[in-house]
């Protein structure tokens, strides 16, 4: 079964906690942090400091998307605050098997990405040592974009190049019913979406219905 990563860009913010505890009851598996650094992409999001307080109050796990220009220097600061997945773009990292190294070395999950202009290829050198490649279905910086259906052939590529299914498929940006069934189609083992999980704050049915589920 396909696994729905909310993007907290799209919760109210002035009421985080009750927030993940709704999605929590709601069906969510992971909680999905945009953390952008206002220089790689032109928006500013969640410090480490965010991810440690809110730790505390959930069992769901956090699924780290690093938007930064310099993602070997906050890696640290995101795997001591509670991150269980973090993923860096390629476009960030002149040797990524180092960063990839260093995620693990904390035990947690590493996964590589890349914008939608950038040439999917480019993973393949580190495919075998991540695990996760996250597809990214809309430019990082800003959620309630439109689904590029390009993202599509991206994730049969991952699928049909990757040792084991053990390294994660992770789809992003502009997922809703109408486009979630072809990425599960596609291969996606996660679905990140903000929009459509927070949308008329019917977060258990939004989610139920992105899984592939009858209401
Ligand atoms: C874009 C982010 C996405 C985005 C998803 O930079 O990586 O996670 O917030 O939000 P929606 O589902 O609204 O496109
Ligand atoms: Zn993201």
């Amino acid at each position: 079964m396909v696994r729905i990563a909310p993007s907290l860009l799209a919760a109210d913010s002035s009421r985080l906690g009750q927030e993940i505890a709704a999605l929590e009851q709601s069906g969510a598996d992971l909680l999905h942090f945009d953390v952008m650094d206002g220089h790689f992409v032109p928006n500013l999001t969640f410090g480490p400091h965010i991810l440690k307080q809110l730790k505390t109050h959930t069992s769901l796990l956090f699924d780290v998307h690093l938007m930064v220009t310099n993602p070997a220097k906050v890696i640290p600061w995101y795997a001591e605050a509670g991150a269980d997945f973090i993923s860096f773009h390629l476009e960030t990292a002149p040797h990524p098997e180092e960063l990839i190294s260093l995620i693990k070395k904390y035990g947690i999950k590493a996964g590589i990405t890349l914008k939608p202009e950038s040439d999917i290829k480019k993973i393949i050198p580190y495919i075998s040592e991540a695990d996760m490649v996250l597809i990214m279905s809309v430019s990082p910086g800003f959620g309630g974009q439109k689904f590029q259906n390009g993202a599509l052939e991206k994730i049969r590529f991952v699928r049909d190049n990757r040792k084991s299914e053990n390294i994660l498929i992770e789809v992003d940006g502009g997922i809703n019913i109408n486009n979630a069934p072809l990425c599960i189609g596609a291969g996606a083992d996660i679905l990140v979406a903000g929009t459509s999980v927070f949308s008329g704050g019917l977060y258990a049915q939004n989610i139920q219905l992105l899984k592939g589920g009858i209401l």
